[in-house]
C-alpha cells in the first residue's frame, strides 16, 4: 500500500478526530514530512481535512470522497472489493468493468466513478449520472453456473441493494420487477447485468453487475422529477456513499455465493411493489393490460391478462408500468 493510501485509510478510520502528524507517522512508520506532503496532496484533491496547530489533522465527518481507502474500512467481504478502482469520469462503469474482465480482472473487482457520460440502463435507456451525487458501481463476477441463471444475479443484487439501503437508513425499500429499487413510490436505483458468454460451453466467461443509485441528488431534470428520487430526498439527510457501497458488497456476497439455492427470492417477492397491481405489459410494438399475481422461483413475473390467461414474463423481453 502506498503512503498516500495508508494515510487516507488512517484518517478514514479516525474520521472526525484530530490526530497529530507525529502519531500518524509513528503508526505508519513513515516520516512526518512524508505525512505532511500526503496531507497537502489530499487537500488539493478536495479531501476536507482540517489542520490545526498542536492538534494535528482531522478528516471531516462529512467527507464524501469515494475512494478505495474510504470504502475498505467498512468491508467485511472475502471476495468482493478485493480490487477497487475509482474514476472521476467514465462513459459507463459497466464498459470499464467489461474491459477489466476481458483483461483478466479477478472475481469481485469493483469499478466506481464519480460520474458517467453514457451511463447505461435497460432497454437502451440512459442512466442519469451527474458528478458526486451517486453510486455508479460495476462488479466483475465470474460465476460458475450456466448463462441461463445470469438473470438471477440481477434479482439477487436487487435484494442486496434494498437491504443495504434499509440497514443504513431504516427507509422502506421496494423492488419493482425486474431491476428497479423504489422508495416512496419513485425509483432510486437501477441495476443492469451484462454477461460475457462462452458460446461453445454455454457458460459465463464473466458477468458485470452494474448498480446505479441516486444517493445525494438534490434535484432531478424535469423529465425525471415525477419518477426518480434519491436517498437524500427520502431520508432528509445525506448518507456516506462509501459506507453504502461497502454495505451493498457485504450483503450481496453471501447471497451471491449461495445464488443457486434461490433463498433470496423470498425477500425479492416480499419487497415487490407490483404484486396485486394492474399493469400495462409492453412487449415489442404491442402492449396489453394485466394483473400481476406473483413472481416465480426464476424471478419471472406472473401476470393474468384480461382473458384470464396466466403468462410468465422474463425480464429481457418486456417492461411493465402500473396503471
Ligand atoms: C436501469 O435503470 O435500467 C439500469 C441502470 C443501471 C445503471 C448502472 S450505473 C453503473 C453501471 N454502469 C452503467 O452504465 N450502468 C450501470
Amino acid at each position: 500500500m502506498s503512503v498516500k493510501s495508508q494515510v487516507v485509510t488512517f484518517l478514514e478510520e479516525n474520521r472526525g478526530e484530530f490526530i497529530s502528524g507525529g502519531k500518524i507517522s509513528k503508526a505508519l512508520s513513515v516520516s512526518r514530512n512524508a505525512v505532511w506532503k500526503v496531507i497537502k496532496a489530499l487537500e488539493i484533491e478536495g479531501y476536507p481535512i482540517s489542520a490545526v496547530k498542536n492538534r494535528g489533522y482531522c478528516l471531516s465527518e462529512k467527507s464524501d470522497i469515494l475512494s478505495e481507502e474510504s470504502i475498505k474500512p467498512f468491508l467485511k467481504t472475502e471476495i468482493l472489493g478485493g480490487d477497487i478502482s475509482v474514476f472521476k469520469a467514465v462513459d459507463s462503469t459497466n464498459n470499464s468493468a467489461k474491459i477489466a474482465a476481458q483483461n483478466g480482472a479477478k472475481e469481485g473487482a469493483v469499478v466506481l466513478s464519480e460520474s458517467q457520460s453514457a451511463g447505461k440502463g435497460r432497454l437502451g435507456r440512459n442512466f442519469f449520472s451527474p458528478v458526486g451525487t451517486g453510486i455508479f458501481m460495476s462488479i466483475v463476477l465470474r460465476p460458475k453456473f450456466s448463462a441461463e441463471n445470469a438473470t438471477l444475479i440481477t434479482s439477487c443484487a436487487a435484494v442486496a441493494v434494498a437491504r443495504a439501503i434499509e440497514n443504513l437508513t431504516g427507509l422502506d425499500v421496494k423492488i419493482k420487477w425486474v431491476n428497479d429499487i423504489f422508495i416512496g413510490g419513485k425509483k432510486v436505483c437501477g441495476i443492469l447485468t451484462e454477461a460475457g458468454v462462452n458460446f461453445e460451453g454455454g457458460t459465463l466467461d464473466y458477468a458485470v453487475l452494474g448498480i446505479g443509485i441516486n444517493v445525494l441528488t438534490a434535484e432531478f431534470p424535469e423529465e425525471l422529477r415525477d419518477v426518480a428520487t434519491s436517498i437524500l430526498l427520502e431520508n432528509g439527510a445525506p448518507i456516506s456513499r462509501s459506507r453504502l457501497a461497502a454495505e451493498i458488497l457485504n450483503v450481496f456476497e453471501p447471497l451471491y455465493i449461495n445464488l443457486l439455492d434461490k433463498k433470496f427470492m423470498e425477500e425479492y417477492v416480499s419487497r415487490s411493489n407490483l404484486i396485486g397491481k394492474e399493469l400495462t405489459v409492453f412487449c415489442g410494438e404491442s402492449s396489453y393490460k394485466a394483473v400481476a399475481i406473483g413472481i416465480d422461483g426464476d424471478a419471472r413475473l406472473i401476470v393474468r391478462n384480461n382473458g384470464g390467461e396466466e403468462i410468465a414474463l422474463s425480464s429481457g423481453e418486456v417492461s411493465v408500468r402500473p396503471l
